[in-house]
């Protein structure tokens, strides 16, 4: 019997399908497939982010993802129900297994500042795909639709990677006493302007992965000939 749009009944058991959730486990098969079955690199200037800067760090990009606070949200109440939410009696099943934290194989998620420092490791790669798709022909600065896109691609992976949990407490949610440090007042305002990004956090995650996708489908699109790019500006240099 349908409850609502996201939960449904089977046998008396409450469940709810989590549309996100299950969304991120679909672009992650199908962008392992098309990686798989059909490699992109770079097409006319444009470097697939897929492929930035190495399709290597892939595993990583992903333990990244798989380990940040917003897909752990969303695993860990819909999916795995453990460890469920502490407050909310709506999602809470305390008749059957109580709040008991990241414990077990959850705790690897600890992991996660690890992943960070590799996911901030890498975003000037992303940049500078931006500059290779304005001067990728030599002698000449050309601007193009593709070069915007991948541009706002780096600029939501700056975003999300930045309002990261991690980040919050590395520059600063550590300190129980910011007079007493030295630059307290410089840090407490860098602080403050993390803490109003990581507001949003779960929205760059998830947007920045759409976005990453959807500059893979852009540059496959190109290389099937569909002429979905737009040149504004070129100029011999
Ligand atoms: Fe999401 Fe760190 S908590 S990237």
């Amino acid at each position: 019997m349908i409850e609502n749009k996201n939960k449904f009944s089977i046998g008396g058991e409450l469940f709810e399908l989590n549309w996100r959730f299950w969304g991120f486990v679909l672009v992650l098969l199908l962008s392992a497939a098309a990686l798989y079955l059909y490699p992109v690199g770079e097409y006319q200037g444009y470097v697939d982010p897929f492929y930035s800067p190495t399709v290597l760090v892939l595993p990583f990009v992903a333990l990244f993802r798989l380990s940040c606070y917003a897909y752990r949200k969303d695993y860990y109440r819909h999916v795995f129900k453990h460890p469920m939410a502490c407050l909310n009696d709506d999602r809470m099943d305390s008749s059957k297994r109580v709040y008991s934290g990241e414990t077990g194989f959850f705790s690897l998620n600890n992991f996660h500042r690890y992943f960070f420092y590799i996911g901030l490791a890498l975003l000037p790669f992303f940049y500078y795909d931006f500059y290779v798709s304005m001067f990728y022909t030599s002698g000449f600065f050309i601007f193009r639709l593709g070069s915007i896109i991948i541009l706002a691609n780096a600029l939501l992976l700056t975003f999300w990677t930045l309002s990261c949990h991690a980040f919050r407490h590395l520059i600063g949610g550590y300190a129980d006493c910011y007079s007493c440090l030295s630059g307290g007042n410089t840090r407490k305002k860098i602080y403050n302007g993390q803490s109003w990004l990581n507001l949003y956090h779960e929205q760059f995650a998830f947007i920045s992965l759409l976005v990453v996708v959807a500059v893979d489908l852009y540059i496959r699109a190109l290389m099937a000939g569909w002429p979905v790019d737009f040149t504004f500006l070129r100029i011999a240099i």
